[in-house]
């Protein structure tokens, strides 16, 4: 599925776009994703397992924009990608009410409302599909998702244990939330 382009301003006074990833944004897309990955433990990779070529990650980006069940918007910041957020959609009757929702942004970005202003979109394009319920998870410790999260009227549902294992050992569970429409 497609983001139609769209224009938004930054705290900071800075203008950005919101739309849906080319397939000419597969290097900066994997550079992001790198970057994303090094700069938090609170996301599912290591660096070093951005392992994608930028061909292999040019035909997912490709799939995603002729998906039924997936929409992905980037923030890009001039010719930089700030962010990504993705909303992943169900096909299957019993579960087509719900979606699931993942976002991460460069660190130099954060704070700057781009997490709020994308959660709005895709809970208007997750109410225009007919989508009754959103949901999403955060590894423990990060506050500043669960303050984005709860701003944006999601609560806590359940808890998983164990759920990330860092490097150092260290086990980490996982809050998952829900937002009904
Ligand atoms: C989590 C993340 C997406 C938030 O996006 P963001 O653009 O920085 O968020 P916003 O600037 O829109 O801030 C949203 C709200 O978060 C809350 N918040 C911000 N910083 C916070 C902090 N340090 N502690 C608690 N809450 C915080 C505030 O309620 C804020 O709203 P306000 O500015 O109106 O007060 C971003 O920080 C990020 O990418 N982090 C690394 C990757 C990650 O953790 N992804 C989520 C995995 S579950």
């Amino acid at each position: 599925m497609l983001f139609p382009e769209k224009e938004i301003a930054l705290k900071d006074g800075r203008s950005a776009c919101l739309r849906s990833p080319a397939t000419e944004d597969a290097a900066e897309m994997l550079a992001y994703l790198k970057d994303c990955a090094s700069e938090t433990h609170f996301i599912l990779r290591e660096p070093e397992e951005c392992t994608e070529t930028p061909e292999q990650e040019a035909a997912y980006l490709e799939r995603v924009s002729t998906s039924d069940t997936s929409v992905m918007i980037v923030c890009s910041v001039g010719q930089e990608i700030a962010g990504n957020c993705q909303l992943s959609f169900h096909n299957r009757s019993r579960i087509r009410h719900r979606a699931e929702i993942a976002i991460a942004l460069r660190q130099k970005y954060w704070g700057l409302g781009i997490g709020t202003t994308m959660f709005r979109e895709m809970i208007a394009l997750a109410q225009a599909r007919g989508v009754t319920q959103l949901e999403l998870g955060f590894v423990e410790g990060n506050a500043r998702a669960r303050g984005l999260y709860e701003k944006m009227g999601f609560r806590i549902v359940f808890y998983h244990p164990n759920a990330f294992r860092l490097k150092d050992g260290t086990l980490l569970g996982e809050y998952w939330m829900i937002r009904e429409l």
